[in-house]
């Protein structure tokens, strides 16, 4: 299960470190590689040369070592690793992943990695039930990094409760867990659309939406994290490409219907895109000018619908098709007639009325609706609608629960 893996360990400052010599021991028996950053209050609890010695392998622990930057630069520390895994996670370390910081190796890479973070909290009593540790563990947990304990009992500095950091073997069936969980879509092909179209009005002006493409990003993110083959089609966003995922930039709806379409044969489509309605038939091949009499009238013309399209898409259909209904009123009747009209298999409702937040702001309530019926699922993050989704997704393939 674990031949082959490559975990890398951050070890921070805390009694419970030494647990996580032995934690390598066991990863190293079932055959991971265990690469180690030892932070510089970590080291006061166990030495660089034992984690070194267990793990067959230099122990980094500078961000400004420039013998380390040239071997193995702090980006392709996390760059080579399947999972990190954040044990002991002090509070001042959950602080600064929670807000970012990025001020030692082990901060640094832990802000500059993509892969799976599971993280092992250990600490006193109070600081564990503190609100800000606990504000800092809901934000962790709503942006997907993964907990194992803290357990309750007996503490070093003489308390009792919770804070006591996960035995070896409970962080060990974790880390088997979060490994098992990042490759559920493994060897499967996915196309994902996002964002707005443009849609020209002649060369220089074009007709637009307000979609930022969150949505649809945070899903291919979400995707490729479950290890699917993920191939993401979208339109102008301020948005950067996300990483591990092969990326088509598109504008108008044909464009991007000829970019989906070349990229068949997929097994699941999940149609985010805010696809413009119509383009522009009078497109004019000069930049219209103001100094004819009138203002010039555009001439619309529908644009194709690219989720019907996707659905009737022959043998080359893939075998789930995902579509959004953004409704400001009836959304349910008016989603379950987008599932027939459209003859996608699900459709995430969302509300997208003035007052609801939903367009370019951060969170979404879905209601996923299929043949099987409605399923509502609370209002949460973009992000956390797009792991949620995935894992329906690789639900469904593993033929489990049925949306
Ligand atoms: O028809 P409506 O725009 O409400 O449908 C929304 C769903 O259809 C979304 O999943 C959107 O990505 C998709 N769609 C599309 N091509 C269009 C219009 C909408 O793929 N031309």
């Amino acid at each position: 299960m674990l031949q082959g893996k490559r975990i890398l360990l951050v070890v921070a400052g805390g009694i419970a470190a030494y647990k996580s010599l032995e934690l390598v021991r066991r990863l190293r028996e079932r055959g991971a590689a265990v690469r180690a950053i030892l932070t510089r209050s970590g080291a006061e609890f166990v030495t660089p040369l034992s984690l070194s010695a267990l793990t067959e392998d230099k122990v980094y622990s500078e961000l400004f070592d420039l013998t380390d930057e040239q071997e193995m630069g702090h980006i392709q520390l996390s760059r080579d690793a399947d999972l990190l895994v954040v044990a002991p996670a002090t509070a001042d370390l959950l602080a600064k992943m929670a807000h970012g910081r990025a001020d030692d190796l082990a901060s640094t890479a832990l802000l500059a990695t993509d892969k799976p973070v599971l993280a092992a909290p250990a600490m006193n009593v109070r600081m564990w039930e503190h609100p800000a540790t606990q504000a800092n563990l809901e934000t962790l947990k709503q942006r997907g990094i993964l907990f194992t304990g803290p357990n309750e009992g007996a503490m070093a500095c003489g308390e009792f409760g919770p804070g006591r950091m996960a035995e070896p073997a409970e962080i060990l069936a974790a880390i088997e867990t979060a490994l098992a969980a990042s490759s559920r879509l493994a060897g499967r092909r996915v196309l994902v659309t996002s964002g707005p179209t443009h849609e020209a009005i002649d060369p220089v002006r074009y007709i637009a939406n307000r979609s930022s493409g969150k949505q649809g990003h945070a899903i291919a993110r979400a995707l490729a994290g479950l290890g699917a083959e993920t191939h993401l089609v979208t339109g102008p966003v301020a948005l950067p490409d996300p990483p591990g995922v092969s990326v088509t930039h598109v504008e108008s709806a044909e464009e991007m219907l000829a970019a989906c379409r070349a990229l068949l044969p997929v097994e699941a489509a999940v149609c985010a895109a805010a696809v413009a309605d119509w383009k522009v038939e009078s497109r004019a091949g000069e930049k219209l000018k103001k100094d004819g009499s009138a203002a010039p009238a555009l001439v619309l013309a529908p644009n194709p619908d690219i989720l019907a399209s996707l659905s009737e898409a022959g043998n080359q259909r893939p075998s789930l098709v995902v579509g959004f209904a953004a409704e400001t009123q009836s959304l349910i009747e008016n989603a379950k007639a987008k599932l027939a009209r459209k003859g996608c298999d699900w459709i995430l409702a969302n509300d997208v009325a003035p007052a609801s937040g939903t367009f370019g702001g951060e969170e979404n309530e879905i209601h996923l609706v299929s043949a099987q019926g409605v399923e509502d699922w609370p209002r949460m993050s973009k992000e956390a609608v797009a792991r949620r989704l995935a894992e329906r997704i690789a639900d469904h393939f593993e033929g489990g629960k049925a949306a």
